[in-house]
């Protein structure tokens, strides 16, 4: 569908008083007809309303600040799986009183879910795995006293509630349910053994006193979103894995790279540096460079040992957007969360080999160990003050090429993926505003990446530039680009914004107010989750300022919206409760039930979702979409 062209909505403008050019909603107009008058609804209402997408079939909802999930009429939602419950038939129940022990969340569902994956069984339309990552953990619900851990028990503690679950969904009396006591449930936490490989493995920098070959490592942790593999495996993205660690040396001096990778004495809220010596970097410094990988999880197999991919480089990973060239090879499309981090891509040197299962998995084994890891450099773009387009290329990073070799402090491979971050920065990569996730659309294979926001742009080190054009930039924006050809192999590209969000009730005109698509009744900030469904919506999750106020003001909590790529058109499809962040999503095949993650309820307090307890603990949990009528989620 055609956009409202500007003339159209001028008009509008002039005649209701609407002092900004605004996209409009089919529902917001009639309102504002209603308030103005009969006579309104002539020919600028039928143009309005004939700008509505075709694609997006619900009415955008409000927005709200209630400790609850707000669906469009027609959808329905519930519960699950949540934080604590027993993977085993007969697993420790969750306990409200926070005094279980570590060994009791070893074999739970973990806490902070984040992003998952849906993989169906081949033989079973009704049974399926979900692998689904657990992000990190509440201190104030996970631990009785409220506080930072305080023991190794209480490390062991938040250890075994992060990292990623497996569980078996079956479907009954039409209904996707959790499967407790399945063969396949399994939790991977931050003491399970992970091998390493690709270029990286056994490089000295990962060796540590507990593991002298630099390939064993334990766990995986602060797993933020996902990927998943045509071959059916999992890939879990590791995070804010610098957080996690500390140095009980107060006068410990931190090298360029550690401080690049965000090394520092208290570390950030964990403390687990006070009570395990594996993530104090004055013993073990070669554990900080043992994470921040994505790592490979085959969910079909409870006994498979998890394997860290060291060719898609060391940073803090958000997610993992798979897909593939023309000619059938691997890729990785990663963002490197942090404010002024970069936007990187993989190209496996291998053809994948088509099908699922154990064949295929064998087969594809070595595809993401061997292949060419590349960082985005944008152009200035045209500068366009609402939603400006440029062009892009792909710069490689491979040892010995682009200045990476010894005169800036490269010695092979291992080293230029161990240190990305530093590497990119040699090849004068475009500096982002907090890369979250990337997805590539099924219709176009345009890929599109959220930038979540970045209050440092502006500064010196950080002036605004082409796909990051706001100077504190406190709503965020998403970036699209298409690859040349048409082709994921190509490292030349054509770049422009989808979106930029901003709120047009408490700021007039740009940039605050956010582009024409952003309207005062589909507003948000900080765009994070990104997922496309299979007949091209393109569903965006937030995790920003729920505090409805000032600059925020009019948003509401944490929501979820569906935009059609092709119009520009954005609606509100849910509200998250109070306190949460809407994070993780997955389609049955069908595309009639939706997974959505509610992550932290009630962080900051306020909230009992989804359930009042004895004590009234929030529990993050996976919600089911579905539509009363059974029909397709979002048509
Ligand atoms: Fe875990 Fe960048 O969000
Ligand atoms: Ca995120
Ligand atoms: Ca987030």
């Amino acid at each position: 569908m055609k956009r409202l062209e500007d003339n159209q909505l001028t008009d509008l403008e002039q005649m209701s008083g609407i002092s900004r050019r605004r996209f409009i909603s089919a529902g917001a107009l009639c309102g504002a007809a209603m308030f103005l008058g009969g006579n309104l609804l002539s020919r600028s209402a039928l143009a309005v309303g004939s700008a509505n997408s075709t694609l997006l079939g619900f009415d955008s909802i409000a927005s709200a600040t209630t400790d609850t999930i707000t669906l469009p009429a027609g959808y329905k939602s519930s519960v699950l799986i949540s934080w604590g419950q027993p993977l085993a038939a007969n697993g420790p129940a969750f306990d409200p009183t926070s005094k279980d022990s570590a060994a009791a969340h070893e074999v739970q569902f973990g806490d902070n879910n984040d992003g998952m994956s849906f993989f169906p069984f081949a033989d079973d339309e009704n049974r399926a795995l979900m692998a689904i990552n657990n992000e990190y953990t509440n201190y104030q619900y996970l631990l009785d006293h409220a506080g930072l851990p305080q023991s190794a028990e209480e490390v062991h503690k938040a250890l075994a509630s992060e990292g990623v679950s497996v569980i078996e969904v079956q479907r009954l009396d039409g209904k996707w349910q959790f499967v407790q006591g399945s063969k396949y449930n399994r939790r991977i936490h931050g003491n399970t053994p992970i091998s390493v490989s690709g270029p990286a493995a056994g490089h000295d920098w990962l060796k540590t006193a507990d593991d002298r070959t630099g390939k064993h490592v334990l766990g995986t942790f602060q797993n933020c979103s996902n990927g998943k593999t045509p071959w059916g495996t999992y890939l879990t993205c590791e995070e804010n894995f610098d957080d996690c660690f500390g140095s009980t040396d107060p006068a410990q001096q931190f090298d360029a790279a550690q401080v690049r990778y965000g090394a520092s004495i208290t570390g950030d809220g964990n403390d687990w540096h006070l009570h395990n010596p594996r993530f104090d970097m004055a013993k073990n410094p070669n554990e900080f460079n043992r994470h921040g990988w994505i790592v490979e999880i085959d969910p079909f197999d409870p006994q498979s040992t998890p394997i860290k991919r060291t060719a898609l480089g060391r940073f803090k990973h958000e997610n993992a957007a798979f897909t593939e060239t023309k000619d059938g090879r691997a890729v990785v499309y990663m963002g490197d969360d942090e404010r002024g981090e970069f936007i990187y891509k993989f190209i496996s040197k291998d053809k994948i080999k088509r099908g699922q299962g154990p064949d295929a998995i064998k087969h594809n084994r070595h595809i993401l160990d061997q292949g060419t890891l590349y960082v985005a450099r944008f152009d200035a773009g045209d500068k366009n003050p609402n939603l400006p387009k440029g062009h892009g290329r792909w710069v490689e990073l491979s040892f010995g090429k682009n200045g990476l070799d010894a005169s800036n402090g490269f010695n092979s491979q291992a080293e230029v993926l161990i240190h990305a971050r530093l590497a990119a920065s040699t090849v004068a990569a475009t500096r982002m505003d907090r890369p979250e996730w990337l997805v590539v659309s099924p219709k176009d294979g345009k890929v599109y990446c959220t930038l979540t926001n970045n209050v440092k742009r502006g500064q010196t080190d950080q002036p605004v530039n082409g796909p990051n054009p706001r100077a504190n930039n406190i709503y965020g924006q998403i970036l699209r680009w298409r690859e040349a050809n048409d082709d994921h192999a190509s490292t030349a590209f054509t770049w422009d914004l989808f979106v930029v969000a901003g709120n047009p009730v408490v700021h007039a005109g740009q940039p605050a107010a956010g582009s024409t698509n952003i309207t005062p009744q589909n507003m948000f900030n900080s765009p994070d989750g990104l997922s496309f469904d299979d007949a091209g919506r393109l569903w965006i999750q937030t995790d920003g300022d729920s505090s409805n106020a000032g600059d925020f003001a009019g948003m509401g909590n944490n929501q979820m919206l569906c935009a059609d790529p092709d119009t520009g058109e954005i609606r509100r499809f849910m509200v998250g409760p109070v306190g949460c962040e809407v994070t993780g999503i997955a389609f049955a095949p069908d595309q009639r039930t939706m997974f959505v993650g509610i992550q932290h309820p009630g962080e900051k307090g306020g909230s009992s979702f989804p359930e009042h307890l004895p004590n009234g603990k929030p529990r993050s949990s996976v919600m089911v979409i579905t539509r009363e009528d059974g029909g397709i989620i979002g048509a």
